[in-house]
């Protein structure tokens, strides 16, 4: 059995990582500072014989120095700096990568498995997106990019290192992950927010036209990827797109009508505001994202087994309860 560190263990795919882990027999150390992720998503994991958690900062460089895993799964991250978030967002997840390599450089052998994300892909109008496709960016003056950005540079360190020093690694690209134990705010996703205003009777605020598309993938399908990225040997040195099938792309629109309905029934319709980009200031949106997963299925076997209503319908039983429970 393995030994796993995960930095963001409290957060929406850090806990259902680490239970998974620990269902499976192996050892879990979670590392989280609480700035996003909530004690309740590992409150029934603390007890757990498998499981270390410590409430510590990564940006700090001597947190990971007493722990030693097998694996490190970093997930810890700032993300979406939409409003105001850049100057964190490009900080923070610098240092905390550079902690974390520092961290494989002394302890030889430990692989990094890092947490990358879909918006690298950027406003690249050439989809289906597979890992060897541009990347294309928008100009540095919208907040926005900052995100892909850092976690492009992130890409680029961790393979100089692979390249350099022979640190192990896999990137994984996610694509709007969703399930139970995600943010119920925008941090969470707009699924996320649109079963927050169903339930709490507000008005759907929707982005820009609505007709932006996005591919949702059910957290279960994300953990089957991470762990096979984690321990097929594969998966080694390689980087993954970890998402459904290109054909559950849907519209944030058509998504709400879904939402909506999955609650609410066919009876009635939503009240929709379309809140304009400029809203935002020097705003992008990105219009089609649209995964290939080829590789993941032919190289590590990978087969996503959720379609997007029967995970939707998991995740709005999972919120409802929550919002029940506060
Ligand atoms: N959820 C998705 O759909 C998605 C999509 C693309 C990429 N990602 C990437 O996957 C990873 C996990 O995403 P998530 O949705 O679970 O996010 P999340 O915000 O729910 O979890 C991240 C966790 O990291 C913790 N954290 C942040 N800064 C920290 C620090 N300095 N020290 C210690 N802990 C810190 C937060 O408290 C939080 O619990 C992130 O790297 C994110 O960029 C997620």
């Amino acid at each position: 059995m393995a030994v796993i560190i995960i930095t963001g263990v409290a957060g929406f795919v850090g806990s259902n990582l680490a239970k998974a882990l620990l269902q499976q027999n192996h050892t879990v150390i979670g590392i989280d500072n609480f700035s996003y992720g909530a004690p309740t998503n590992i409150a029934n994991l603390i007890e757990h014989k498998n499981f270390s958690f410590f409430e510590a900062d990564i940006t700090h460089t001597d947190t990971l120095k007493n722990y030693n895993g097998d694996v490190i799964v970093h997930l810890a991250s700032q993300k979406i700096p939409r409003y105001s978030n850049a100057l964190r967002t490009l900080d923070e997840n610098s240092i905390m990568l550079k902690n974390v390599l520092t961290h494989c450089h002394q302890n030889k052998g430990t692989k990094l498995v890092f947490a990358s994300t879909s918006d690298v892909y950027g406003k690249n109008p050439l989809i289906p997106y597979a890992e060897t496709s541009d990347l294309l960016l928008g100009p540095t003056t919208v907040k926005r990019w900052a995100y892909a950005l850092s976690k492009i540079y992130s890409e680029q360190l961790i393979i100089a290192h692979q390249s350099e020093y022979d640190l192990p690694y896999t990137i994984m690209r996610f694509f709007g992950s969703y399930g139970p134990n995600q943010n119920t705010t925008w941090w969470g996703g707009p699924q996320a927010v649109f079963i927050q205003n169903i339930l709490e009777g507000k008005t759907l605020e929707i982005h820009g036209d609505g007709l932006q598309t996005r591919t949702f993938t059910y957290i279960d399908d994300t953990i089957q990827g991470i762990i096979k990225c984690i321990f097929e040997p594969a998966a080694h040195n390689e980087i993954f797109n970890i998402a459904s099938e290109p054909t559950e792309e849907v519209t944030i629109k058509d998504l709400a009508f879904l939402i909506w309905k999955l609650i609410k029934g066919n009876q009635t319709e939503p009240d929709i505001k379309l809140i304009p980009y400029q809203t935002f200031g020097n705003y992008e949106d990105v219009r089609r994202r649209v995964p290939s997963i080829e590789k993941i299925k032919d190289m590590l076997n990978f087969k996503p087994n959720y379609r997007l209503e029967e995970g939707l319908l998991k995740t709005i039983a999972w919120q409802t309860q929550l919002f029940k429970a506060n």
